[in-house]
């Protein structure tokens, strides 16, 4: 696999949402060292909250599209915002709503055997750690494998320059090291 294919998403629609700033800056990066990333907003997708009853009146169109970009993918990498300690709805409902089966597939099936890189900011002191184990367990049950350690990062309203570069050095190299385990891993 020459250039494995990462798709690269956060958990926030909001516009001006540091980990879509975070996750840009992610795929910029897994680009540069020899992947080849999608950057996805899921802000572009809205998919109503997850519903038996929806489901069985069909999928809705943004679902499919989003399941489609899953599965031209060899792997994910998710920017996670912390809601109290915790994953928040929007990633909770993708993440869902994606692990359904439809038509001949499987659930689960455009997830299995994938690896997933994360990272999570927060203009907070603690960086999103808190939500992390969550969304790694999430992402486990997903049948994803998590390639460790996952990336936090504090104080991220004041932790990009102007061309969305990370001013810290040693966070920049964390995000480079990352990048390169999860390439690693699809290759
Ligand atoms: C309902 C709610 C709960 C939050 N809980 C936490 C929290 O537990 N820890 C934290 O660091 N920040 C928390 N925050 C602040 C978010 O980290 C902050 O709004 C962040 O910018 C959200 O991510 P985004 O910028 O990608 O949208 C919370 C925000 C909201 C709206």
């Amino acid at each position: 696999m020459a250039q494995p294919k990462v798709m690269v998403f956060a958990g926030s629609a909001r516009v001006g949402s540091l980990n879509k700033r975070f996750a840009k800056l992610a795929a910029e990066r897994l680009d540069v060292l020899g992947g080849a990333a999608t950057f996805v907003d899921l802000n572009d997708y809205p998919c109503p909250l997850f519903d038996e009853e929806i489901e069985a009146q069909g999928t809705p169109e943004n679902v499919l599209k989003l399941r489609e970009l899953l599965a031209e993918h060899d792997g994910v990498l998710i920017a996670s915002p912390e809601y109290n300690g915790f994953i928040t709805p929007l990633l909770k409902n993708t993440l869902d709503w994606l692990s359904r089966p439809h038509g001949d597939t499987p659930g689960l099936a455009l997830f299995a055997g994938k690896p997933a890189g994360l990272i999570a900011a927060s203009p907070g002191g603690l960086g999103g750690i808190r939500a992390l184990p969550v969304v790694q367990h999430l992402l486990h049950n997903l049948n994803l494998v998590v390639i460790p350690p996952a990336m936090s990062l504090p104080g991220a309203a004041d932790a990009f320059d102007d061309n969305g570069a990370l001013k810290d050095e040693a966070k920049a190299q964390q995000l480079d090291a990352l990048c390169l385990r999860l390439i690693k891993a699809m290759r």
